[in-house]
């Protein structure tokens, strides 16, 4: 049964997208987000820190019983991120928030204030979720929230009274991964419905599904690049088949957008990780893999490990002889080539690194293998792919996208 309407937007697809030009009409129609991509280059950012710090929190998803001590977390920004523009309150107010499929909370306040209106109501409970690269503290509210043309009525939000190591511009986080993460982030227990149940449950769209497309990024500031669509997937965005695989059941990696995967190196095949379960994330920008794997990658480039990136970095001549990497999930095999597997060399200065050389996203998690978090796919590999989660289906799509083999980087 749960198949059978996601099928049905899949067929329907480009008509459904005809309708979704006119916003008034969302029921059972994908509903179109643009997403921003932001760039900071003005400063360099130890990108590898903060992704490390972000998969610690995410792999022991208790920690956020653990205030105020318990969890060290650098307040790093962001070089890059992804961000949707929310409208709260009646009139509202725009705020500009991190999309985030590692988290399900929805929550404001680490930059604009929030404005409060008659449509805003003070629930009594606090709140408190912690992100690796984050923290924060204050109070829930509920209250209307428009995310493109979905207008969401009495949707829980949190209003941070303290944020920690949230960078300028970005005002909170639009969660939308599965909605037990939110269990033990709001006083008096319980799980917090998402904006994806609310719309779901309000009508707004029949099925929980969403669609990730992202562009690579290699321009400075801030422009429009990316597209979530809730209730359906985009068939414009991709070019090849959209396969699924099941949501993992290993823990921890089954709490979030988990999938098993193998990563294999050049036509010959060179294992780098044996099958594995880890997560999608598009609040991580690099590809996170075991030390023993990454070691393997090492071995297969010939890069050394950068001292002042932590990335792993190689030579011109090196790079011409680097060969694609690729992620076999379920009975797919996914190309990350040569291009992808390196850094946006314009963006070198952001992450610390020097203007003419080459670093590579695929890095060291820094834990062995083993566990049942072995991998965090970051944005650097949705760049690449387009995204499905399907949440009611529990189940992850990937597919090609014109993205896939260009020399963008
Ligand atoms: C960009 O990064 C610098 C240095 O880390 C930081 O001071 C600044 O606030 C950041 N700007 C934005 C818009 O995030
Ligand atoms: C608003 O949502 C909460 C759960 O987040 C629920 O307990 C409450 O009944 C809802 N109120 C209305 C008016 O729908
Ligand atoms: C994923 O890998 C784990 C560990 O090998 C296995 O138990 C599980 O059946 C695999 N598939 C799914 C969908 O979890």
């Amino acid at each position: 049964m749960a198949r059978l309407p996601f099928f049905l937007a899949l067929c329907t697809g480009v008509l459904a997208l005809g309708v979704a030009a006119t916003p008034l009409v969302v029921r059972d129609s994908p509903v179109t987000i643009p997403l921003a991509r932001h760039i900071n280059v003005t400063g360099s950012q130890n990108v590898l820190a903060r992704d490390r710090a972000r998969a610690k929190a995410l792999q022991t998803p208790t920690s956020n019983q653990r205030w105020p001590g318990g969890v060290d977390f650098p307040v790093s920004d962001f070089v890059i991120a992804y961000t949707a523009e929310v409208l709260i309150g009646t009139p509202p107010t725009s705020y500009t928030l991190l999309v985030d499929t590692g988290s399900a909370n929805t929550w404001i306040g680490a930059g604009k204030a929030y404005v409060k209106t008659g449509s805003s109501v003070d629930t009594g409970r606090t709140v408190f979720i912690i992100y690796g690269s984050g923290a924060l503290f204050g109070d829930e509210f509920t209250d209307t929230v428009k995310i493109g043309p979905l207008t969401i009525r009495n949707q829980s939000i949190g209003v941070a009274e303290e944020t920690f190591g949230f960078p300028a511009g970005i005002d909170g986080i639009l969660g939308i991964g599965p909605v037990d993460l939110t269990a033990g982030t709001v006083s008096g227990g319980g799980t917090i419905p998402t904006v994806l149940d609310n719309a779901v449950a309000q009508g707004l769209f029949r099925d929980e599904i969403i669609g990730i497309s992202l562009e690579p990024s290699t321009c400075q500031g801030t422009s429009t690049n990316g597209e979530l669509i809730f209730g359906g997937i985009d068939p414009r965005r991709f070019t090849g088949r959209l396969d699924f695989v099941p949501i993992t059941s290993t823990s921890p990696s089954s709490l979030y957008v988990g999938i098993n995967q193998s990563i294999t190196y050049g036509f010959e095949r060179r294992t780098i990780l044996p099958s594995a379960s880890g997560i999608v994330d598009t609040g991580t920008t690099l590809i996170l893999i075991p030390s023993d794997a990454f070691s393997e990658y090492q071995q297969a480039t010939g890069g050394t490990v950068d001292s002042a990136t932590g990335l792993l970095k190689i030579t011109k001549e090196q790079f011409a002889c680097l060969e694609s990497l690729f992620f076999h999930i379920g009975e797919n095999t996914y190309e990350f080539t040569a291009n992808a597997q390196i850094w946006p060399r314009s963006l070198n200065a952001a992450i610390g690194g020097d203007a003419g050389s080459i670093y590579l996203v695929v890095a060291d998690s820094g834990d062995s293998s083993g566990s049942g978090f072995q991998f965090v796919n970051g944005f650097t590999f949705l760049q690449r792919f387009y995204h499905v989660f399907d949440v009611a289906g529990g189940r992850a799509g990937f597919a090609t996208t014109e993205f896939t083999h260009a020399m963008t980087n």
